[in-house]
């Protein structure tokens, strides 16, 4: 008779995930989060300070960790980075695409150049260099898993934060279309949708639109904002094995503030 293996496993048991962003919010939740889930994890985004928080917190937990400084707005910091995990570990088996800024919010005709040109660098062109380069390093061993965060706000007219909303909404078609082009491959691409969740880009926002924090709690059904983790953990199926028949979705992790 065949012995079954009943040793617990974690849902991310032995495989390297890259995350951008993972310096606070969404980003250092789901770092905390797939390191116990047991994944090796590479932590990116600009500053590195809190990333090295981060890694010495994971490693004391037993768990493991490093850290890389990303500049999603620069194509070779971004490829770098890739290539830097492929040195480290010779392998990527997930990435979690998630960093991205917020555009001063206010109408579509009171936004700036400048803010277009942000929002287009750091939160679609970034993450479009970045999963061609997490593909590559994940076809050498036979594919893997990319999740990239997009927005409740990329689903319909955004007119608090147009550059935002068009940029994350160009985000969902690579999602889609990579999803499509690399199938074959076995590199499964997914998206999720947050909607309001407690972090610093939404204190960021409610500091420039007083009351907006309210205003997105009274637009969920469930009541409130949705806490890091609580994102983090469909980013963290999305990239396991379990979701083994799921690709070219987007994922909405709203509270149902999108139905
Ligand atoms: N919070 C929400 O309500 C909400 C709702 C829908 C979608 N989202 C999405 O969820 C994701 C995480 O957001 P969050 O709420 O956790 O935001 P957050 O707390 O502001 O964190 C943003 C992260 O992105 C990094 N980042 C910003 N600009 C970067 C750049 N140019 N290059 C590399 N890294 C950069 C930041 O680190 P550094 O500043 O050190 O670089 C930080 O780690 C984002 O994609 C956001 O659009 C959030």
């Amino acid at each position: 008779m065949t012995e079954i293996d009943t040793t617990p496993r974690g849902l991310l048991t032995g495989k390297v995930v890259f995350i951008t962003g993972a310096s606070r919010g969404i980003g250092a939740a789901a770092a905390r989060l797939f390191a116990r889930e047991g994944a090796s994890v590479v932590l990116a985004s600009r500053g590195t300070a809190a990333l090295d928080l981060l890694v010495k917190e994971i490693r004391a937990d037993g768990g493991v960790a490093d850290s890389v400084a990303v500049d999603l707005a620069d194509n070779e910091s971004v490829r770098a980075a890739v290539d830097h995990i492929g040195q480290l570990h010779g392998r990527l088996d997930g990435a979690f695409n998630n960093g991205a800024a917020i555009q001063q919010p206010g109408p579509l005709d009171a936004t700036s150049d400048e803010d277009i040109d942000r929002q287009f660098a750091v939160n679609f062109r970034g993450h479009w260099t970045a999963m061609t380069a997490e593909a590559g390093l994940m076809r050498e061993h036979g594919g893997g898993a990319i999740v990239n965060t997009s927005s409740i706000g990329s689903r319909r007219a955004n007119p608090a934060l147009p550059a935002y909303g068009a940029m994350k909404r160009a985000l969902n078609s690579i999602t889609e279309t990579a999803a499509v082009t690399w199938a074959a491959q076995g590199i499964r691409v997914n998206g999720i949708t947050p909607g309001g969740t407690a972090t610093e880009m939404i204190d960021a926002w409610e500091a420039a639109t007083p009351g907006i924090v309210e205003h997105i709690k009274a637009s969920s059904p469930l009541g409130r904002m949705a806490e890091p983790r609580e994102v983090a953990e469909v980013a963290a199926w999305l990239l396991s094995d379990r979701a083994s028949m799921v690709t070219g979705a987007i994922v909405p992790v709203d509270g149902g503030a999108g139905a």
